[in-house]
């Protein structure tokens, strides 16, 4: 069901965990099967310097997450926006079409982080 390069993210996730210090949280969650994200970045000269996640859901969403963490770090906020489900979905070589909705949990929650990160809401 899954390509080997998703199973070799959900098995070796990159940047998993809580940011103590974090700029910026943000969280998502799935209506279709109740599976939930939280994101942590860490901002430094306006771009995403540390960025962890937590996620609780399926192998397609654990690996989705740890591919945008790749994706992002480095960027700044605006070019982070601009990364979307399918490109995490297209970097990871394709998911399966009903595994599609678990790829959303990841660019949800770091729009959601940035959204918060913008309206000066506190992390934690
Ligand atoms: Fe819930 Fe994949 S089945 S995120």
């Amino acid at each position: 069901m899954y390509n080997d390069k998703i199973v070799e993210h959900f098995n070796n996730p990159r940047n998993v965990g809580e940011l103590k210090d974090a700029d910026a949280v943000g969280d998502a969650g799935s209506f279709k099967c109740g599976d939930t994200m939280k994101l942590y970045l860490k901002l430094k000269d306006g771009r995403i310097d540390d960025i962890k996640f937590q996620t609780f859901g399926c192998a397609a969403a654990i690996a989705s997450s740890s591919m945008l963490t790749e994706l992002v770090k480095g960027k700044t906020l605006d070019e982070a926006l601009q990364v979307t489900n399918q490109d995490v979905a297209d970097e990871l070589g394709g998911l399966p079409p009903l595994k599609m909705h678990c790829s959303n949990l990841a660019a949800d929650a770091l729009h959601n982080a940035i959204a918060n990160y913008r309206e000066g809401k506190q992390a934690g």
